[in-house]
């Protein structure tokens, strides 16, 4: 394959993986342990973010910050097991 066919195949991956629909992430997902909680409580407001948005050691301050929003707009507050797993969903994975 030449040069320019190895990149249109690159551009299909990348095209394929931001098009990701949510019944497909939950098929590839939903058996990570705390995927299911993490999509319950985390897309009340928006998507679920995918982990490698931040690196692990960020996630227990982002997930603290949405917990302050998710005080004041009165949404479904995660009690700490379940924040627990929150978190470890997005640091593992
Ligand atoms: C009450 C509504 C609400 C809920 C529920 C919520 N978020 Fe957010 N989220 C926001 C808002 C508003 C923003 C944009 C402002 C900001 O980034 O602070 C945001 C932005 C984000 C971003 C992008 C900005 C960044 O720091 O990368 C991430 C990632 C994120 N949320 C993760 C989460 C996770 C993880 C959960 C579950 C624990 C969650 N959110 C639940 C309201 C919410």
């Amino acid at each position: 394959m030449n040069l320019s066919g190895i990149m249109i195949l690159v551009g299909l991956l990348l095209v394929g993986c931001s098009k990701q629909t949510a019944a497909q992430r939950d098929a590839l997902e939903s058996t990570k342990p705390g995927y299911l909680v993490a999509k319950n409580y985390c897309s009340q407001c928006h998507s679920l973010p995918f982990p490698d948005q931040h690196p692990p050691a960020a996630w227990p301050y982002v997930v603290s910050r949405m917990q302050s929003y998710i005080e004041t707009a009165h949404r479904r507050m995660p009690d700490p097991a379940q924040r627990k797993a929150i978190i470890g969903y997005f640091e593992k994975n």
